[in-house]
């Protein structure tokens, strides 16, 4: 059962409006929303609507089973899914015309299998590894897998829609990769080319290079973590976005307790006066990380404040020191920080980690609530 103390608040409204900038900082390609892992944590669907309605004409999942729940739900525009493990259900995706990344050699043939099954042409994009070494094909498996793609496409079996690649490094501006991995895109297109493969679209830019790397906006880009209002590069000025999630719950209770009081399990947390303590019912088991243990921030009250001792499965506890608070106050974990609440970022800075993960992390237990301003 979902707690009905904590929420996580979506602002439709500026995934949106993020979705409406990201395509104006690039004007010559469109724009594919990445909504994979539940849409960053937002709600893969409300986020894929809202991206939509923002301009966005692709949308990008790692699995297929996560572009199938979109048709599900009757979204219809062009879906790519690129984690395409020994097993995934490629007739299913062909089926409902769900393009297919392709980042092994091997997948050219199970492909072809999956259109002569269905009887419809199958749409796949050839992914390069140009340096991320994760997935993608290498350069070396690169010209014999084009060569299979082009003979599929003859043979009426695929589409070669889109060849793309991911940056290692794009976050950190004047990276040596950036240049590395876009020279070795250029040349990945240029044996595309070669072997008569003419894909209508080429794509390589993620938030970070939507925004700071026009010369690799190519025909689409897949921003994700900038569409939910996150920038991906920390302090990055002038991006105009807006954060989308707040993470907020009610004040369960306030207990007064003595000076050295321990606090919470391991006695982590000592209070140095006689203090009031908040509990706040939102812990690990909601995707709060334990590790924000003594260094979380939180606002409680309307003041900013510190999680104080450890966090527990489902609550934690802050030192409110000598504060009253109403039988209605809230602990606001992060929001936009319009209001004076900690950011995800705050908390990624903290816990030595990303927003991406803060966001994505917050668990299914937590009822998203969506407002649409
Ligand atoms: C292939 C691919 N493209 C685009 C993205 C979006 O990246 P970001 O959220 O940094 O914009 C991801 C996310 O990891 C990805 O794996």
């Amino acid at each position: 059962m979902p707690s009905s103390f904590a929420e996580a608040r979506v602002d439709l409204g500026a995934i949106s409006e993020n979705t409406a900038a990201l395509a104006r900082r690039a004007p010559g390609a469109g724009v594919m929303g990445v909504v994979k892992a539940d849409g960053y944590g937002h709600g893969m669907l409300p986020a894929a609507r809202a991206m939509l309605a923002g301009g966005a004409e692709w949308l990008g999942t790692a699995f297929i089973e996560e572009a199938l729940e979109l048709r599900g739900a009757g979204i219809s525009c062009p879906v790519v899914a690129w984690i395409l493990p020994p097993h995934a259900p490629l007739s299913a995706a062909v089926a409902a015309d769900i393009d297919l990344g392709v980042s092994t050699p091997g997948l050219v043939a199970g492909i072809r299998t999956a259109a002569a099954e269905t009887g419809r042409r199958a749409r796949v994009h050839l992914k390069a590894d140009t340096g991320l070494n994760r997935g993608g094909l290498t350069a070396d498996q690169w010209p014999e897998t084009v060569a299979a793609a082009a003979r599929a496409e003859a043979d009426g079996l695929i589409r070669v829609s889109g060849v793309f690649s991911h940056f290692a490094c794009a976050d950190e501006p004047g990276h040596p990769s950036i240049a590395a991995q876009t020279s070795a895109f250029h040349e990945a297109l240029e044996i595309a080319g070669k072997a008569g493969l003419e894909p209508e679209v080429r794509h390589l830019a993620n938030s970070a290079a939507t925004l700071t790397l026009p010369e690799t906006h190519f025909d689409l880009v897949r921003p994700g973590i900038a569409s939910y209002g996150l920038s991906p590069i920390p302090g990055l000025a002038g991006t105009g976005l807006r954060p989308a999630m707040t993470l907020r719950a009610a004040v369960a209770l306030v207990k007064r307790v003595p000076a050295g009081s321990g606090v919470s399990y391991g006695h982590r947390y000592t209070t140095e006066r006689a203090a009031s303590l908040a509990l706040v019912p939102l812990g690990y088991g909601d995707g709060v990380p334990r590790a924000a243990t003594n260094v979380g921030p939180v606002q409680v009250g309307g003041r900013r404040r510190t999680v104080s001792g450890t966090v527990c499965m489902d609550q934690f506890m802050v030192d409110i020191g000598d504060d009253t608070l109403g039988t209605d106050a809230e602990a606001v974990l992060f929001g936009p920080g319009g209001d004076g609440e900690p950011t995800a970022q705050d908390w990624a800075d903290v816990l030595g980690t990303i927003p991406y993960e803060i966001v994505t992390r917050i668990s299914p237990r937590v009822p998203r609530v969506y407002d649409a301003r």
